[in-house]
């Protein structure tokens, strides 16, 4: 599952990825670019998930994990917090029916307990809804961040070990992964981050440890399939050897 797992893999040979997690950048520059207020950069951001969402179930991939809310974004002006915390229900309604007729399954990651009554009531309906779906698994990271992640996850496992469940020397990589938001997933293979910006911005920390890093300057709203497409065709001839070395090296 996790890249200490993996085999590693020449170069030109790889498949497609099973796992593409995206820090959705620029929201608020592509409106500020077009005098239009903050939100109306969110709204277009919406759009697009559905546009990218759609492209990543046509050619086949597995997972989908998009940051939409991070545990630091509550600091933003409080009408922009809402407006955020309102997108999850409007793009469901929206967009749910063809989210089923595609076979994608929604599921979220993150801390759901201090979210909106209104945004969880959505995400929720969404995930019974598609549980049994096959196809793409389309992860929405809302109050996530990889900090707070691990920090939920040591708690639960310093509880199994003083309660006597867990002796210390059994914990291993393999426990840390079973504690995550992401157990059950694989790892994402890419992390994109738009806008121009080269941070990860807390997401994904653990996960991320071997993603091949991809960056673009396009703002999120214009972030197209075929850009998309491209990044995917980089990252299938960049070698990726997860510490050890190229066959032709041994
Ligand atoms: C960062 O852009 C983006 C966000 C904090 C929110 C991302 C959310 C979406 C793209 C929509 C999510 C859709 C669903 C369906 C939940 P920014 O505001 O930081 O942009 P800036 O850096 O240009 O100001």
């Amino acid at each position: 599952m996790f890249g200490w797992k993996k085999q590693k893999q020449s170069a030109g040979t790889r498949a497609l990825p099973e796992h593409i997690a995206i820090i959705m950048d620029g929201n608020g520059r592509y409106a500020k670019q077009r005098n239009r207020p903050r939100v109306n950069g969110h709204y277009e951001g919406m759009q697009n998930v559905k546009r990218i969402t759609r492209h990543a179930s046509d050619i086949g991939i597995k997972y989908l994990t998009l940051y939409a809310f991070s545990t630091e974004n509550w600091s933003r002006p409080k009408n922009e917090v809402s407006y955020l915390m309102k997108l999850p229900g409007d793009f469901l309604g929206a967009f749910l029916p063809e989210l089923i007729e595609k076979n994608v399954k929604v599921v979220t990651i993150g801390n759901g307990d201090s979210l909106p009554g209104h945004t969880v009531k959505a995400v929720a309906e969404a995930v019974e809804k598609t549980r049994d779906n096959t196809g793409l698994t389309l992860v929405f990271a809302l109050n996530y961040g990889g900090r707070d992640e691990l920090v939920r996850g040591i708690r639960e496992i310093a509880e199994e070990v003083s309660t006597g469940k867990l002796a210390i020397e059994d914990i291993s990589q393999a426990t840390v992964d079973r504690h995550l938001y992401t157990t059950h997933m694989p790892e994402p293979e890419m992390m994109i981050r738009t806008s121009g910006e080269y941070r990860l911005s807390n997401f994904l920390l653990w996960q991320s440890s071997y993603s091949e890093l991809f960056f673009t300057d396009t703002f999120w709203p214009e972030f197209t399939a075929d850009e998309l497409d491209e990044m995917i065709s980089q990252y299938q001839k960049r070698s990726r050897r997860f510490g050890g070395l190229d066959e032709e090296e041994v």
